[in-house]
């Protein structure tokens, strides 16, 4: 609406400024104030002016444009930010060591009750660490706190000695990639979804990425291929799109940890499989952590951890804690996540 009204704005103004020229000029020539030829260079180099001129006027029209889309996507990114970066905050570039939760407990508000209570775990570099527990048991507010969208209400957590509140916030959202139990995607093409910020990437990266993610062949199924719009002005994708989509941006960001949030439970079980043997690869030379509900994926973890009610009740290896007879076992009967 808005470029429709700028662009016939332009036009009006085009013609005007066109027929006030012909008419003081061709005046000019009938009094002889004028040669025509001279007349007809002066109209010539004019119209060889306009179209540049329009095209700066565009741009500044788009710039504009571009900078209410950029507000809108900070908009978007605020919601989740209720932290705040220190002022000179620690810079980290890589993942060494251990991600640690030292006796953590969290709410959500003050009246709340605990969510998460007195948490003590690490997350070696290198290693495939699990979290299971039912449902409220806590396990996505571990992920929300590693990636520092709330802070811990009592305790701390480190990543490689470092307390997640004195680091650049960008710089550990950078180490982690998350392919999250409800995904977000964008009002915007396909293919910022996948890139998400992420500048100077090459079509070749991000078509292998969403084949990785088993995406690539939905994506082509839309006339515009990576082009199409998703979300509310385009193509409507199903759960398990979106979790795909979100998955091979995670594939794309390439980084050092990665979290597995229930990452396959919108996913029927076909693509599910499809999706799994891709993640395996994945698990190579990354540390991971992997809430799962179905145990194929758990039970070759380095360490899992159970959590019931906040509390890490049980730890240890699948053979172990089958043998332990306690709650994992009980799950894993159950088949209850
Ligand atoms: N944004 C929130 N505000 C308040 N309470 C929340 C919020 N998110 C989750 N909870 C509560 O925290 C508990 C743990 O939730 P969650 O971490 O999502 O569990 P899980 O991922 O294991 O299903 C639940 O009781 C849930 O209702
Ligand atoms: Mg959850």
């Amino acid at each position: 609406m808005a470029e429709r009204l700028v662009k016939s704005s332009f036009r009006i103004l085009g013609v005007s400024t066109v027929a006030v020229l012909l008419w003081y000029g061709s005046n000019q020539v009938f009094e002889n104030n004028l040669d025509p030829s001279t007349f007809f260079a002066f109209i010539f180099a004019f119209f060889s002016v306009i179209e540049p001129a329009k095209s700066f006027a565009k741009a500044y029209y788009d710039i504009q444009k571009g900078l209410a889309a950029a507000d809108r996507i900070d908009e978007v990114m605020q919601v989740k930010n209720t932290v705040i970066e220190m002022d000179h905050p620690i810079r980290i570039d890589q993942f060494s060591r251990s991600i640690s939760f030292n006796d953590v407990s969290f709410r959500y508000a003050a009246h709340e009750p605990f969510v998460l209570r007195n948490v003590c775990f690490d997350i070696p570099e290198g290693k495939v660490v699990a979290l299971v527990g039912a449902s409220g048991s806590g396990k996505t507010t571990i992920v929300d706190l590693i990636n520092r969208f709330y802070d811990v209400s009592e305790g701390s957590i480190t990543i490689d000695g470092h307390d997640l509140r004195e680091l650049k916030l960008a710089d550990l959202r950078n180490l982690i990639a998350v392919v999250a139990q409800d995904p977000i995607v964008f009002n915007d093409t396909i293919i910022n979804n996948i890139t998400f910020g992420k500048t100077g990437v090459l079509q070749p990266a991000i078509e292998q990425a969403a084949k990785i993610a088993h995406a690539h062949d939905f994506i082509m199924t839309s006339d515009d291929g990576y082009q199409a719009i998703v979300g509310d002005r385009g193509v409507k994708l199903s759960g398990g799109q979106r979790q795909r989509l979100t998955l091979a941006r995670a594939v794309l960001k390439d980084a050092p940890i990665l979290i597995l949030d229930e990452a396959t439970s919108a996913l029927d079980s076909e693509s599910e499989k499809l999706v799994q043997d891709a993640l395996k690869k994945m698990f190579k030379n990354r540390t991971v952590l992997i809430i799962a509900h179905r145990l194929s994926t758990i039970q070759h973890a380095d360490i899992i951890f159970v959590l019931k009610d906040g509390l890490i009740i049980e730890k240890g290896q699948h053979g172990d804690l089958m043998e332990k007879n306690g709650e994992y076992r009980k799950f894993v009967q159950l088949q209850a996540f």
